[in-house]
């Protein structure tokens, strides 16, 4: 069974830089095969690890629902649609990439999240690490497309409202029952130390800081992707040595 950590937070808090960065540490420590799962719709984890994704489900669905008649005959929507989603998965270097995308089609949007967790959740048997980058806020929570994690990395930046925002999305997880074995606050952008008492009513165990980085400010303003930082970077060094509180088991 692969190790999972999901990666949520507001929007903007820098989820999509951190899933990457922990994609690319995790990649660097050999941990054994990894997969990158982009579960927003306004996909760019794909880009932010320097892939370009093809398809997407729901490019696939769209797809499928355009041309039906290339559905085999003998299987089922349902499979066909499995199969195409499983061979989109792009391959990158120490790494693959599923992303969930938008379908043009109407009232398809919950049947791209059971798609969604339904696929990842067989995935999961097949990789040993499994990243998922979710979508901003509390909407993809209800909808549950994640149901179960190892660990979730709530990131938020180190302002109250910020907190405030993070100490949602820890109850909601509480509320809709999503088994998660940590619940763990990372604060981006930020090296202020935040002291424990304005941390009590979250539910989040306090791991540490990702401090603005111009590295990664740079790497954004030229497009390029975060495989390009140096090893060496500020972000990169702050995610190493909080690593173990996320990937480890316990
Ligand atoms: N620690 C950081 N230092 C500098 N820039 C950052 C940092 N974290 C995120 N960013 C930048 O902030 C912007 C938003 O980050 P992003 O990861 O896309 O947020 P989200 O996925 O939560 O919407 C991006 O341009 C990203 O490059
Ligand atoms: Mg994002």
């Amino acid at each position: 069974m692969g190790y999972t950590i999901a990666v949520a937070g507001k929007g903007g808090t820098g989820k999509t830089t951190i899933a990457a960065l922990i994609v690319r540490l995790l990649k660097e420590k050999k941990v054994g095969s990894i997969l990158a799962v982009d579960a927003d719709p306004n996909n760019n984890l794909a880009e932010t690890l320097g892939l370009e994704v093809k398809e997407t489900i729901g490019s696939i669905l769209d797809e499928v629902s355009l041309h039906p008649e290339k559905i085999p005959s003998g299987m089922s929507k349902d499979r066909f649609i499995e199969y195409q989603v499983q061979t989109s998965i792009t391959e990158g270097d120490g790494f693959d990439v599923l992303a969930m995308g938008r379908p043009e089609g109407p009232g398809c949007y919950c049947y791209v999240n059971n798609l969604l967790r339904n696929i990842t959740g067989k995935l999961i048997k097949d990789y040993d690490y499994i990243v998922i980058d979710n979508e901003a806020g509390f909407e993809h929570l209800s909808r549950r497309t994640t149901r179960a994690c190892d660990a979730l990395v709530v990131v938020s930046d180190a302002t109250p409202v910020g907190l405030k925002a993070a100490g949602r999305i820890s109850d909601l997880v509480k509320e809709l029952n999503i088994k998660s074995k940590k619940n763990l606050l990372l604060i981006n952008y930020s090296g202020e130390i935040i002291e424990k008492e304005r941390l009590k009513k979250l539910g989040l165990d306090y791991i540490g800081n990702i401090p603005k980085d111009p590295r990664i400010s740079e790497i954004s303003l030229n497009g390029s992707s975060l495989m390009a930082l140096k090893d060496d970077a500020v972000s990169l060094s702050s995610l190493r040595a909080l690593g173990d509180y996320i990937w480890r088991e316990n």
